[in-house]
């Protein structure tokens, strides 16, 4: 069996889901992780949705080397034009361009005859291709079409030279059977199929979106469509970990050399990518949840020590979560501290190193041991504070007053520059209290919280708080991460950085 490639759209079919928008600067941290872990093709956004999708995905287009770099597209020529524009300087561009070709969508969302697709399906794979070598076609809710007409559709394209055919499960509507039918039909019936390649695009409305996208590699597609956490609209996409460990975990079902993941890059980057949109993940999540190689009960632990593969059917070190943790204390030096770095995936500069490795000493104070998880949250932590608004507002101090019979109060002190500035307010509890003292001092535009998150980092009370603060201003994100053994400062730290991204936008604008 040839290689099936991973095409990973987190940045677009996962980040147009609610609650999980990104910023510039956190799409690009995405592409980064989907570029270590080797995906084949990232869809970047849709290019023509806003400025902000242009601009991310033309950066990512300009910066990603080793993967294809795609837009979404509509089949409309300004789509296609500004899907090119933005992805035009990328190492190996790619124009993603769809159509509906199911008579529910055609009739009420596009309001057209099938005859009209079909034109339209010729004119603008033709107007795409003269820019792009490489496009893909996709006929949205394809699983709910007329099969006839589908295969009209995918012929026309390919005749006007799509390059890869995608066959969507647009409302996780189909099954496997079906779903390894419809793409061997297709396949079987229209001309032209082996010159290109067949892709399969599932959502998880029923929960069949990993086992729909297996299906339709058996029916000979080669390209699968997915998304890290299998974030995307309504319940998701297929999970990149659970499709690609899927395939890894059953080669005599798939083949040897399936994919080009490497897979020692999953824990990291779904890690990632469920802390920027504020979420964990549940527990019980394949591959990547707390649980998933924890085993509890007396028997399985039993079976576990005689022999790990009474149990485990794939080892936590193949998607890189490390289970010989050394865990370290006051006592470890900073070469220790560097290598076990090293050992979780993270290579830091000199001058990134000192700080983390400070702030790793400040906390080896207030606890004796510290997690893997404890030490990822300082390296995410220092990152967000490197490069918080230099300018902006900082903690002095701040003092909260909370009891179970009256109204909290904060008084907290900012400093900007060598300013000091402080106020006092009451709240619906010491944070609503601390916040509404910062928004007196700091006079932030309206905004809502898109997030607010306090999570621990480790089990014991000794844990850190670690807060996530996602701001929504003018349709903009602005986030702000807080770390401390204190969760009021972590929440106050959380809070300023997300105010001092808006206000800097805020002047950004008015230049
Ligand atoms: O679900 C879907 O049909 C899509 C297409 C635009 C590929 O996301
Ligand atoms: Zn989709």
């Amino acid at each position: 069996m040839s290689r099936i490639k991973i095409f990973d759209t987190t940045l677009r079919d996962g980040e147009q889901s609610p609650g999980c928008s990104m910023n510039l600067k956190e799409k690009i941290e995405v592409a980064k992780c989907l570029e270590r872990l080797k995906v084949d093709v990232i869809e970047a956004g849709f290019a023509i949705s806003s400025p902000g999708d242009f601009e991310s995905v033309q950066t990512i287009a300009g910066s990603v080397k080793d993967c294809t770099v795609a837009s979404l597209a509509r089949a409309t020529a300004k789509d296609i034009d500004c899907a090119w524009e933005a992805v035009k300087n990328a190492a190996d561009p790619r124009i993603h361009l769809f159509i509906a070709t199911s008579p529910l969508h055609m009739e009420y969302k596009l309001k057209m005859t099938p005859e009209q697709v079909l034109e339209r399906t010729e004119e603008m794979t033709r107007r795409a291709v003269k820019y792009c070598s490489n496009v893909e076609f996709s006929c949205e809710d394809a699983t709910r079409s007329d099969v006839d007409f589908l295969c009209r559709v995918v012929e026309i394209a390919i005749r006007c030279g799509a390059t890869v055919i995608n066959l969507p499960d647009t409302v996780g509507y189909t099954t496997p059977d079906e779903m390894r039918q419809l793409i061997s039909t297709v396949m079987g019936r229209v001309p032209g199929t082996e010159k290109v390649e067949f892709s399969v695009h599932c959502h998880n409305d029923l929960g069949m979106a990993v086992a729909n996208s297996l299906a339709g590699v058996q029916g000979g597609a080669r390209q699968i469509e997915c998304t890290i956490n299998g974030l995307g609209e309504r319940a998701g996409n297929t999970a990149l970990e659970e499709v690609v460990m899927a395939m890894r975990t059953r080669p005599d079902i798939y083949g040897v050399e399936q994919t080009r993941i490497d897979t020692r890059q999953i824990a990291r980057a779904s890690r990632t990518v469920y802390s920027i949109i504020g979420q964990k993940a549940p527990l019980n999540k394949p591959i990547v949840g707390r649980n998933a190689f924890l085993h509890e009960s007396g028997i399985h632990q039993h079976g576990v020590l005689a022999n790990k593969r009474t149990y485990e059917i794939l080892t936590p070190e193949a998607v890189g979560i490390r289970t010989n943790n050394l865990v370290l204390g006051k006592h470890s030096g900073r070469h220790a501290f560097s290598n076990h770095l090293s050992a979780m995936g993270y290579e830091l500069t000199d001058e990134e190193l000192n700080v983390v490795f400070e702030e790793f000493k400040q906390l080896c104070d207030k606890k004796k041991d510290v997690s893997d998880e404890e030490i990822e949250a300082l390296v995410t932590h220092s990152t967000t504070v490197a490069e918080n608004e230099p300018n902006g507002f900082k903690l002095d101090w701040f003092a909260v007053q909370t009891t179970n019979f009256t109204t909290a109060t904060s008084t907290v002190s900012l400093k900007l520059g060598d300013k000091k500035f402080q106020e006092v307010a009451l709240g619906d509890g010491p944070i609503d209290a601390a916040f509404q003292a910062i928004d007196k001092i700091v006079k932030p535009i309206p905004h809502t919280f898109d997030i607010f998150r306090i999570d621990s980092t480790s089990q014991g009370k000794d844990t850190m708080g670690d807060v996530r603060i996602k701001l929504m201003a003018e349709g903009e994100t602005f986030s702000g991460h807080g770390l401390s053994t204190d969760i009021f400062e972590a929440s106050i730290i959380a809070y300023l950085g997300a105010l001092n991204r808006l206000n800097a936008w805020v002047e950004r604008q008015g230049e």
